[in-house]
């Protein structure tokens, strides 16, 4: 099974049933949240970049309930800062691990750090028998292409907000691009600068492309595994 918990803004939960992935966990000051900092629970914790929106409460969250964190090696020292015995597993850009529940890659992200040395990342998950990408904060790039191509993306987790990251006519694109089989769109009407309208992102994705949009409020789950009947 994989199921996917979305806390809102960026901060999500993948849940194998044995390993729970908390992404970009930004609660604290996240007017969509839908759980608390001090609720969450996590094994491990994979960080796009250091903006305060995704970085957000992962120091605090690694270090109350001991969850490994995933990221950059600049973004990860600043994890270290506040949980300094937290188990991180550095990586960059391009580079693939194998975990307890399966594979991280590392991908590019077309943004800023929010860190300085650092860059921008998002992340392929192998997990519970899908591959998830979660694209971070990005503008389109056609690298998304040869993501699409080097494992078959079931799910694409892509901001649709637009000021700081892709818009609804980008993030349609990128979904060609990625030849996603499902996408959930995130980041999002959390304050009115990246105001998008999720209903319009669907109908030309699902215009433009084969793939399905789930729209998927802050607080709700989606079990993805029955997406398309394999439980
Ligand atoms: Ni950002
Ligand atoms: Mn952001």
């Amino acid at each position: 099974m994989l199921n996917f918990s979305y806390y809102g803004h960026s901060a999500f939960l993948l849940d194998d049933g044995k390993h729970k992935l908390l992404f970009d966990p930004f609660l604290t000051g996240n007017p969509l949240a839908s759980v608390k900092a001090s609720d969450v629970k996590a094994d491990y914790i994979l960080i796009t970049h250091a903006h305060g929106d995704h970085i957000g409460d992962a120091p605090a969250i690694a270090k109350k309930t001991g969850a490994a964190v995933v990221a950059i090696p600049e973004v990860a020292a600043l994890v270290k800062e506040v949980a300094t015995n937290a188990e991180i597993y550095e990586m960059n850009v391009g580079g693939e691990i194998t975990l307890p529940f399966g594979k991280v890659y590392m991908t590019p992200a077309l943004h800023s750090a929010g860190v300085a040395g650092g860059c921008p990342v998002g992340f392929v998950v192998n997990v519970g028998g899908m591959n998830v990408y979660f694209a971070g904060d990005t503008g389109l790039f056609p690298y998304m292409q040869f993501l699409g191509k080097r494992v078959k993306i079931d799910v694409a987790i892509l901001p649709i907000g637009d000021n700081y990251t892709m818009g609804v006519r980008d993030a349609a694109e990128a979904v060609n691009l990625l030849n996603a089989r499902y996408v959930i769109p995130v980041h999002y009407n959390t304050w009115p600068v990246i105001s998008a309208d999720p209903e319009e992102f669907k109908k030309l994705t699902e215009s433009k492309t084969t793939a399905k949009v789930c729209i998927v409020k802050p607080g709700e789950d989606l079990e993805l595994t029955t997406l398309d009947g394999k439980v």
